[in-house]
């Protein structure tokens, strides 16, 4: 069952029509003639239709659950989807505040169902071709993004404070961890606006982040920089112990080292973006394997947007157990289920939470 039938509910309806190994049973929106609308558009037919997760799941036998609905109201339908069983597939970000994302994970342990964040750029065929040269390098010293693009969005992101970093930097920061295979430990961030900047918020952002490894990993980006725009994935450089790979966030990656120069034009594959991620929770549901983007793991991801916004803020370095203490006690003080609060009482670190690079997933 989908939850959530706006812009980019309309891309899922289209991806889980496309997917031979789901089916799509019912579709629950708080404005059923969006949802509605929304299916007749798609040309599906044959799904309920609701504005209550509980019910609408109940009488159309759903297995499991695409939560995406706005980020303000993941946890609450999460939630209220693993209390009924279900595992959960929601959209990035988890959550808006770690706090919540904590407490949805929590949550998804207390219920023993699996709750998965679709971080949907991280499945392309030419980033993992960027990690297996990675793998071939040796020790990553530095890691580079640079995202440099000029959208004119109209509407809320032209509005809200910290555009760049809340609204689209965690695409490559959790990228960012998948490609060095480590977790980050501290933070750097300076934000500006520039005078020709068409957002009310900083649309210009630069973060050093440090990673458990020595790792640097370096974000620089703009949302109103006009010519020579990246791609949408930015540009990556990876500087490592024998050579450097390069990945120009399309199909190109080229890797140097002490033997020569290789550059290959990557195909992309028949999965990518929401429909890798799609397929890697089913793939995940049937094998009780953890994804890489399981909730407790995607809030490292997470908490790197909260701990730059903190340092843009405040002009120091914040460390990321900084922002997880402060969010725990957060999540414990919010958490009205009690069982939940044990769970999150436990948890005094995140640092034990390993990330890998992906399990190899059929596309
Ligand atoms: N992966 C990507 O590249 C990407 C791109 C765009 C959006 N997103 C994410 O997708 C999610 C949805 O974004 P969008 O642009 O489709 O938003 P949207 O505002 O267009 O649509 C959200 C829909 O959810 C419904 N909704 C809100 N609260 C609900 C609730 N409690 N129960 C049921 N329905 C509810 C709204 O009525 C609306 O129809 C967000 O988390 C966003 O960050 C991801």
């Amino acid at each position: 069952m989908q939850v959530g039938a706006g812009g980019m509910g309309r891309a899922w309806l289209r991806t889980v029509a496309a997917e031979p190994d789901a089916e799509l049973v019912g579709l629950v929106d708080l404005d059923v003639d969006v949802a509605r609308t929304a299916l007749a558009d798609a040309g599906i037919e044959g799904v309920l239709v609701g504005a209550n997760v509980t019910e609408v799941a109940a009488a159309a036998g759903a297995d499991a659950v695409i939560d995406v609905t706005v980020p303000a109201a993941h946890l609450t339908v999460n939630t209220e989807a693993l209390a009924a069983g279900l595992p959960v597939l929601c959209e990035k970000p988890a959550a808006p505040t770690v706090a919540d994302a904590l407490r949805q994970a929590a949550a998804a342990e207390m219920h023993g169902r699996l709750l998965m964040i679709s971080q949907s750029r991280r499945y392309y065929a030419a980033l993992d071709a960027l990690r297996a040269e990675v793998a071939g390098l040796g020790a990553v010293g530095t890691v580079v993004t640079e995202f440099y693009k000029a959208p004119r969005f109209g509407g809320f992101r032209e509005e809200m404070d910290h555009v760049l970093l809340v609204d689209m930097a965690i695409h490559a920061f959790d990228a960012a961890r998948s490609v060095i295979g480590a977790e980050p430990v501290s933070v750097y961030c300076d934000e500006h606006n520039p005078s020709w900047s068409w957002y009310r918020g900083a649309a210009n952002a630069h973060a050093v982040f440090t990673f458990s490894g020595g790792e640097r990993y370096v974000y620089t980006g703009s949302w109103c920089a006009p010519g020579l725009e990246t791609s949408w994935n930015g540009s990556w450089r990876v500087s490592a112990e024998r050579g450097s790979a390069t990945w120009d966030g399309a199909g190109r990656v080229a890797v140097e080292t002490a033997t020569g120069l290789r550059e290959r034009e990557i195909a992309g594959a028949p999965k990518e973006e929401i429909a890798a991620s799609l397929a890697e929770f089913l793939a995940c549901l049937r094998a009780g394997d953890e994804p890489t983007g399981a909730a407790r793991r995607n809030v490292h991801s997470l908490a790197m947007v909260e701990a730059a916004v903190i340092s843009a803020e405040t002009g120091r370095s914040v460390m990321l157990d900084e922002v997880f203490e402060t969010a725990l006690a957060r999540a414990v003080d919010t958490e009205p289920d009690a069982s939940v609060r044990a769970i999150l009482q436990q948890w005094t670190t995140l640092g034990g939470v390993p990330e890998s690079t992906p399990h190899p997933i059929e596309r």
